[in-house]
């Protein structure tokens, strides 16, 4: 077994990006500029936002952080976003999700100008995507492809089981695997909570993606030898024992998985910390122009 390291990607990736951000603002005098809105408190969101800032703020990037409190109207939040929409001095927006309940996550998606979609949720950048086109990638499904690209993993005619059917990453993910490119060419299965005996289907993974937010979802059983496994699970669960007051589990069962594997990645310190740098790249993208 090899693990797939997102500390070392991630870190090696960061110089890259920072030297180009530095070349950005030699040559325009200005730097990559990601606003996110924050609407509420939400743990894991609060963590993200905090993290996705902190990272802007490495590799050279401007960062702003608009919030909101739970009660903010849709309304309000969509003429936010037409603001953030119009200010020339800025590249990329994010509206951090979930969102509360009376707010509707589609319409605020649709709003925001998909050439500064950095998140890639935008049906434009969606469909674009699909076709090959230049296009925002949604963030994690994006860390995955880097990720497998840094260590030189094959994927053409393997067949890919995605466990999860999500926007935000189940989806993008099966489509990127399925594409006519490096990363991709596989054969995909997508697996979802209407899906019966999954095990069926991860059984013969070549490669696993799993998406579904359950902890130790996928054990050794449900796993042939030699799978490359990729496990996107961010599962919180307070802990005594930790600075931060919680533990992150993965949706894998990594202690009896990892013998059987080809590759994988562990949690933490896999798949979370390459999402950053897919919406670090998707930010400079924009900067530069290379997506319209
Ligand atoms: N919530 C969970 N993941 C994401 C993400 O990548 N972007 C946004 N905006 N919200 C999220």
């Amino acid at each position: 077994m090899q693990l797939l390291d997102g500390k070392y990607v991630s870190e090696k990736l960061k110089v890259e990006i920072a030297e180009q951000a530095a070349e950005i603002l030699a040559n325009t005098g200005r730097k990559p500029h990601l606003v996110a809105v924050l609407v509420g408190h939400d743990g894991g969101s609060e963590t993200y936002v905090a993290s996705k800032m902190k990272n802007c703020e490495k590799v050279g990037f401007k960062s702003t952080l608009v919030r909101y409190e739970d009660d903010v109207t849709e309304e309000e939040l969509l003429a936010k976003v037409a603001e953030l929409n119009a200010d020339e001095d800025i590249d990329g927006i994010i509206v951090q999700l979930p969102l509360p309940k009376h707010i509707d996550p589609e319409k605020v998606t649709e709003r925001i100008d998909h050439r500064k979609d950095v998140d890639g949720f935008h049906p434009v950048n969606l469909g674009r995507m699909q076709r090959n086109l230049p296009s925002f990638i949604p963030a994690t499904p994006y860390g995955i492809t880097l990720m497998l690209k840094e260590y030189g993993v094959e994927t053409a005619g393997k067949h890919c089981v995605v466990v999860g059917r999500s926007n935000i990453v189940g989806s993008p993910m099966s489509i990127l695997m399925a594409r006519n490119t490096y990363p991709g060419n596989c054969t995909v299965t997508i697996c979802h909570s209407r899906t019966p005996d999954i095990k069926k289907f991860t059984l013969d993974a070549d490669i696993l993606i799993v998406a579904i937010g359950k902890k130790n979802f996928i054990t050794a059983d449900m796993v042939k030898e030699g799978t490359v496994v990729i496990d996107v699970g961010m599962n919180r669960e307070t802990s005594t024992l930790t600075k931060s007051g919680y533990k992150l589990y993965g949706d894998v069962d990594f202690e009896n998985v990892a013998p059987k594997a080809s590759w994988i990645t562990p949690v933490p310190g896999g798949v979370g910390l390459m999402t950053i740098i897919g919406l670090l790249k998707n930010t400079l993208a924009s900067a530069k122009g290379e997506v319209y």
